[in-house]
């Protein structure tokens, strides 16, 4: 491996002059490799900040021209929707889940109508930002109902598919939900809509700014360890993996990202199949946090964001996504 010994060898050589250290550069970034979250809320013209969030914003669907147009002109392939849903709409069973003029159905509608298939559209399949527990799925004694949960998941993976959603990306971590979801689709003439499985998914404390922002936070009752991975693991990962890609996912998401990027490489190694990282909420949060106060320079976002792709990440899902310029 190594070819020679100090001095005849000298790594700095290459480092010596931007333009050399670009030819020798092993991996890159740009906007292509990015997914844009976007949260929603009811009514008009509003764009309303998040207070865990910095600089991240919650828009109402009429606002959303403006974002996705900024979005396509950059170059970003894709935007991944979640709704901020009104606490008198959730209830135990997240039936607005199932509402085809709910929230993501008409920002779904919203963008199709105007920018046709200029710019892909991402779902989360998961019921947490409708029901008034803020789980995933039902509750039932404490205890999340799988199957019973995956029938709901599956209505709302064709709904949303129908409204328009490009991809379906299942973030709920019920067994047994691609399989469904993906003879669901199938059945309904969808073969065409893709399967983006959050596959591998950590119950994790970097969550929170999220659940602030789709206002479930407040109402989680316990935790998501029952069905979100537990962070001491790793190899258990490649069996969510390997078994959602036997039921049909296209791909898969690591999630969150900087604390398990041994993971995504892990993955990435063992399945050649599109892998993408999800820089979770928390990341954001406290990357921007540390920009604020001067602790950290803004650069960090470009650091932090290569390192998925060092990792084998063929794409990130990440709230810099339309603030970072490349
Ligand atoms: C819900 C969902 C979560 C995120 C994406 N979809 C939160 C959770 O599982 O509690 C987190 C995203 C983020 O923190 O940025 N199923």
């Amino acid at each position: 491996m190594i070819t020679g010994k100090y001095p005849n060898l000298r790594l700095r050589r290459s480092r010596k002059y931007a333009w050399s250290r670009k030819l020798v550069q092993e991996s890159s970034l740009s906007y292509s490799d990015l997914i844009l979250p976007i949260f929603l809320i009811e009514g008009k013209n509003k764009k309303e900040s998040i207070k865990s969030m910095p600089n991240v914003f919650r828009y109402s669907v009429d606002k959303l021209s403006i974002v996705i147009g900024k979005a396509i002109k950059k170059g970003i392939p894709m935007v991944a929707l979640f709704p901020y849903t009104s606490p008198t709409k959730k209830d135990e069973k997240g039936s607005e889940a199932l509402n085809p003029d709910n929230l993501v159905c008409r920002g779904i509608n919203f963008i199709k109508k105007k920018f046709k298939n200029k710019i892909g559209i991402m779902c989360d399949v998961a019921l947490d930002p409708y029901t008034s527990h803020g789980h995933d799925g039902l509750l039932k004694k404490n205890n999340i109902l799988n199957d019973k949960t995956v029938e709901i998941l599956t209505k709302q993976a064709v709904l949303q598919a129908k409204m328009g959603c490009d991809v379906i990306a299942p973030s709920d971590m019920m067994d047994g939900r691609i399989g469904k979801i993906r003879s669901a689709l199938d059945k309904n003439n969808l073969n065409e809509v893709q399967i983006l499985s959050y596959a591998v998914k950590f119950s994790s404390s970097f969550y929170g700014p999220f659940r602030d922002a789709v206002g479930s936070k407040k109402l989680l009752k316990g935790d998501k360890k029952t069905y979100q991975m537990d962070f001491r693991n790793s190899d258990e990962s490649l069996r969510e993996v390997a078994i959602d890609i036997k039921e049909g996912a296209d791909m898969v998401m690591v999630k969150p990202g900087m604390p398990y990027l041994d993971i995504i490489k892990k993955v990435k190694d063992n399945f050649k199949i599109p892998v993408f990282a999800y820089q979770v909420s928390g990341e954001y949060s406290l990357i921007m946090n540390g920009i604020n106060k001067k602790l950290i320079d803004k650069s960090s976002i470009k650091e932090s964001l290569i390192s998925f792709k060092r990792a084998g990440a063929n794409g990130i899902v990440t709230y810099f996504a339309d603030q970072i310029d490349l």
